[in-house]
This record gives C-alpha cells, sequence and structure tokens, in this order.
C-alpha cells in the first residue's frame, strides 16, 4: 500500500528504520549447568547465600565468589550483575556472570522475568556468540507446573532484552544478541511448550514496542494499519482495514471527527482470530473484543497542548500497538476461543479542517458528544470501536489506551488503571496482568461520576473536568459497551519509560501484551461471574 505524502520524503514505505534485530531461537537443555558448553553462563545468585551454592562453582572461580560475597562486593540484590572468570577446568564455560535475584524467600515469577531482562541487557554489551542461563526457582526442587512457568517467565525476559527501539541515527548498530541457552536441569521435557509460549509472548511485545519508537511522521494512520496487518499475520490472524468511505458508512462521527483536522485520513483496522476447532456447543462460545487506541500523533487539536513533552504523543497508538502484538501471539499460540482485535486510527491535528470546542459529533451507536476539548480525543475514537466489536459478536471487552494524563497523578508510572464492569471480570484482567507482568490496579466507576459528563446541548461532554479525570474518561467509554462485561486498562503512565532501569531500557515498553494475550489464551479460566451483564 501507497504512504505517500510529503512526511516521508527521504523514508521507504514500510519500515524506516533499520529492520528489527531477529535473535536465534532460545535452546535448552535439562542436563547439568557445569557440563553446558556456551562463551558465558550466567546464574542466579540469592541475597545471603553462601559461597559454595552452587556446587563447585566457587573453585572454578578460583575463589572469586566467596571474596566478592565476603567484600559485599557483590551480595545477591535484585539485578545487580557480577562478572568474572572461571579459569578452573570443572565448568566449561569461561566466564561466568551472577545476577542478583534477592532474597529466596521473596523471589517469584515477576522477578525471575526482570532478573532474566537485567542479565540479557548487561551480557549483550558483552558483545558474546553464546551464553546461557541457570534457572532457578524459588525452592531446590520445583513441581512440572513451577518448572514450566518458570521457563516461561526467564524466556519472556531474555526476549524483552533483545528489543532495541531503532535509531534514525546514521550508522548506530545494536549490539548483537547472543545465542541463548537456558539450563533446567531436572524439569521435564513439557517444557518444551513453556519455551515456545514465553518466546513469542516476549517477541509480540517488543514488536508493539517497536511500533509505538516509531516517529509520527513515519508512522502515519496508513502505514500503522498495513503494519498492524502484518503483525497479525504472523500469527495467521485475518485483517481488514476500513478506509474513510467504510467508516462513513458505519456511521463512525467520533473517529471521523478526530481525523477531520489532518492531512491523513481516518483507518480502523479490526483483526479476526479463528480457534483451528470451534467447539460444538454452539451458541455458548464466547468471544473476546480486543480494542486499542490508534492516534499516531496527538497535538490536542484546536485544544492544543503545550510544547512541552508534546513529542511524546507520538506513543499514543501504544494501545493499538498492544491489540496487534496480542493478536500475533494469540495467533501463534492458538487460543480456544475467537478474538477479535479492533483499532481505531487517527492523527489528532489543528488545521483549518479540525473539529473546534463546542462541536457536536454523531457516534455509530447514536449518541450525541458535545466536543468540549479537542484533547480529549482517545475516547472519542474508543467509543465508536468498541461499538463496532460489539456489533461484530464480541462478548466480552477490554480496550487497552494512553488516555489520561490523570492516572499518571494517581499512580505514577509503576501501574497501570484499571476500571470496568462488572468487578468480576476486572478483577479477573488485574490477576491475568499480574501473571504476565503488567501491574494494574482498580479504580472506581460509580454511576455518580457520570453527572460531570453532562451537556447543555448534546447526550454527553468529551470532558468531565479535572477532578477523577481517569474515571470521567472510563465513564465516556462505558457508554458504548452496551452493559457487555468491559474493562478498560489506561497506560498513559505505563506506555513509556522515562528513565532507564536495569530490567528496562527507556522507551516503549510493550505494556499490556502479555496481559491481552494471556486473558485470550486462558480463557478456560473465565467463569459465569466474570461474564455477568449489566
Ligand atoms: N493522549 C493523551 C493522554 C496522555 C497524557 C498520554 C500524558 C500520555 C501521557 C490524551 O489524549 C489526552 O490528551 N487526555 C487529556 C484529557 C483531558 C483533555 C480531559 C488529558 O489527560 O489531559
Ligand atoms: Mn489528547
Ligand atoms: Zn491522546
Amino acid at each position: 500500500m501507497a504512504a505517500s505524502g510529503a512526511a516521508l520524503h527521504g523514508f521507504d514505505d514500510n519500515s524506516a528504520m533499520p529492520s528489527p534485530t531477529t535473535a536465534a531461537p532460545i535452546g535448552c537443555v535439562l542436563g547439568p549447568a557445569a557440563a553446558t558448553e556456551t562463551d558465558l553462563i550466567v546464574i542466579p545468585w540469592f541475597e545471603g547465600e553462601p559461597a559454595d551454592a552452587i556446587g563447585d562453582l566457587d573453585r572454578a572461580s578460583g575463589g572469586d565468589i566467596a571474596r566478592a560475597v565476603s567484600t559485599r562486593e557483590f551480595v545477591g540484590k535484585a539485578f545487580d550483575v557480577y562478572f568474572t572468570g572461571l579459569p578452573g577446568n570443572e565448568w566449561s564455560a569461561r566466564r561466568l556472570a551472577l545476577v542478583g535475584a534477592g532474597p529466596r524467600a521473596s523471589f517469584g515469577l515477576g522477578l525471575a522475568r526482570r532478573m532474566a531482562t537485567a542479565a540479557g541487557l548487561a551480557v549483550r554489551t558483552r558483545r558474546l556468540a553464546r551464553a546461557a542461563l541457570l534457572c532457578r526457582g524459588a525452592a531446590d526442587t520445583l513441581s512440572d507446573g513451577e518448572w514450566s512457568e518458570l521457563v516461561q517467565a526467564t524466556v519472556e525476559g531474555l526476549t524483552l532484552a533483545e528489543f532495541h527501539g531503532g535509531s534514525y541515527k546514521t550508522g548506530d548498530a545494536p549490539p548483537p544478541i547472543p545465542e541463548w541457552t537456558l539450563i533446567a536441569p531436572g524439569a521435564p521435557v513439557t517444557v518444551a511448550d513453556a519455551l515456545r509460549r514465553g518466546r513469542v509472548l516476549g517477541e509480540s511485545s517488543n514488536r508493539a514496542r517497536e511500533l509505538a519508537n516509531e516517529p509520527g511522521n513515519v508512522l502515519t494512520p496508513r502505514l500503522f494499519a498495513s503494519r498492524i496487518a502484518d503483525l497479525a499475520g504472523e500469527g495467521g490472524v485475518s485483517a481488514e482495514i476500513l478506509e474513510q468511505p467504510q467508516i462513513e458508512a458505519l456511521g463512525m462521527g467520533m473517529l471521523l471527527g478526530v481525523a477531520q483536522g489532518s492531512a491523513e485520513p481516518a483507518r480502523l483496522v479490526v483483526l479476526r482470530y479463528e480457534p483451528p476447532a470451534t467447539a460444538d456447543s454452539v451458541a455458548a462460545v464466547p468471544v473476546l473484543g480486543l480494542v486499542g487506541k490508534g492516534v499516531t500523533f496527538d497535538t490536542g487539536g484546536i485544544s492544543i497542548k503545550p510544547a512541552e513533552a508534546m513529542d511524546r504523543m507520538k506513543d499514543d497508538m501504544a494501545g493499538g500497538a498492544a491489540v496487534a502484538g496480542a493478536m500475533r501471539a494469540i495467533g501463534l499460540l492458538g487460543a480456544p476461543i475467537p478474538v477479535l482485535g479492533i483499532i481505531p486510527i487517527a492523527e489528532n491535528m489543528p488545521s483549518g479542517t479540525a473539529i473546534r470546542p463546542g462541536d457536536v459529533l454523531k457516534s455509530a451507536e447514536g449518541k450525541t458528544v458535545e466536543v468540549v476539548n479537542t484533547d480529549a480525543e482517545g475516547r472519542l475514537i474508543l467509543g465508536d470501536a468498541l461499538w463496532y466489536a460489539r456489533r461484530l459478536g464480541a462478548t466480552h471487552l477490554v480496550d487497552v489506551a494512553t488516555l489520561t494524563g490523570a492516572i499518571v497523578v494517581a499512580l505514577g508510572r509503576i501501574t497501570s488503571g484499571l476500571l470496568g464492569t462488572p468487578d468480576a471480570w476486572v478483577e479477573h484482567v488485574r490477576a491475568a496482568g499480574e501473571r504476565a507482568g503488567d501491574a494494574m490496579w482498580p479504580l472506581p466507576l460509580f454511576e455518580e461520576y457520570r453527572d460531570q459528563l453532562k451537556s447543555e446541548i448534546a447526550d454527553m461532554s468529551n470532558t468531565g473536568g479535572r477532578p477523577a479525570g481517569s474515571i470521567t474518561a472510563a465513564m465516556f467509554l462505558k457508554e458504548f459497551t452496551g452493559g457487555l462485561p468491559w474493562a478498560h486498562i489506561d497506560i498513559a503512565g505505563t506506555a513509556w519509560a522515562e528513565e532507564a532501569k536495569p530490567y528496562q531500557p527507556k522507551g516503549a515498553t510493550g505494556v499490556a501484551v502479555r496481559t491481552l494475550a494471556t486473558i485470550a489464551l486462558e480463557a478456560d479460566r473465565w467463569t459465569d461471574r466474570t461474564s455477568r451483564r449489566v
């Protein structure tokens, strides 16, 4: 598809940045760590462990572990990495990295994932061809299920360390990725499935991060739509890209209203996943509808944002990218239920054709909306998309959006906001997020907040004023959910890391990709309570 226009001068159509780094698959051996052939071996180290905790490793290090631990140069504090040599002949690797795992009593899957990323990032700077990581859990012996969870989280973490946001600096090549081997002594052979799940989920997160990192002049609505289709296609998921006339025919006045100030036309992407064999039970099959905000750049429109930090608004499509990444994973890993991915895409610009404050738009659902602030555009395009997900047969809804600055005030950059109904569905989504490594916390949706959306002229206003800004934004979305079980994830604070951490470089985080995929892949955990309509 032609992505024409002055905006793209000098860049080719489909991927302006150096193509994403693709690494060799991660292997897994069940045998002993000392015999594993590799250039460098990574060993998780729990705080306060004696120097001889891992067989004869200290002897192979020439006593350096005992020295580092006793001088407190390295104590196993979470994410610290200590490099040393292994001159002895007891181990086949010549180099060792100890990675801090924190206190063993508080070790869990979230820590295992982050520790693997920290190790992956640290090892990557060493430019080695091969590296291996020993999997260690909270206990010395693990059940088959625990092995599988640990291996999956570790592979996710190592894969997240392969991400390179791409760079438009000419001649800037990312450090190479070593070929990784996991060592899981005592694990059942069935960990192969966990290895694949972790790899696919980590890669899908990285693909979403690549999209969110792209600048607005490259990732226009048209290019974003085609990149989403490519990504979902990797998982065998079908993509339909609706253009202006089809969006008009559906009556999506809110999506069209947001897009009308831009030289770039709106798009609506519909992704459809079908399980290999739908169960013979006919009517009862639930359909998950995933909806992601796809504003390729948010200037605020006529209610224009201040210049400071406006550049960050290139990631205002991170929710849409998360849905696309999740659909790829769902397709590759095979969820048991049908899943729809709906991504409304627009660029929010001020111009002579832009919507004005005070304009009234008509939603596809039929409700009229007074646009009091053109910067509250995400809820407008999501409202039409939520309605469309229902029309296509979704029975359960989850939307993801960089929706409100207010959520950053409420929860900071650690935790995504979570709102919706019924409580059991919201809690189900929260718990899936916890397993997937995406922290979320609920805010209330009491009916009384609806008053803040009253308009003199239309069915509702698109803003509810400063108080409870994230809640009133969600109250607006709720108007378009038709009483279906629905959860809204506000990722305005979590989609982008402002500062680097040992387990998280600056830039796009890929938040919510693994959560959305997990909800679909574990659909057998849904119950009557999570499916109650209001
Ligand atoms: N995309 C922004 C929200 C945002 C803010 C994302 C900060 C990431 C970081 C959204 O479209 C927006 O502008 N929201 C307004 C709503 C207000 C006008 C009611 C906001 O939060 O200020
Ligand atoms: Mn905005
Ligand atoms: Zn926005």
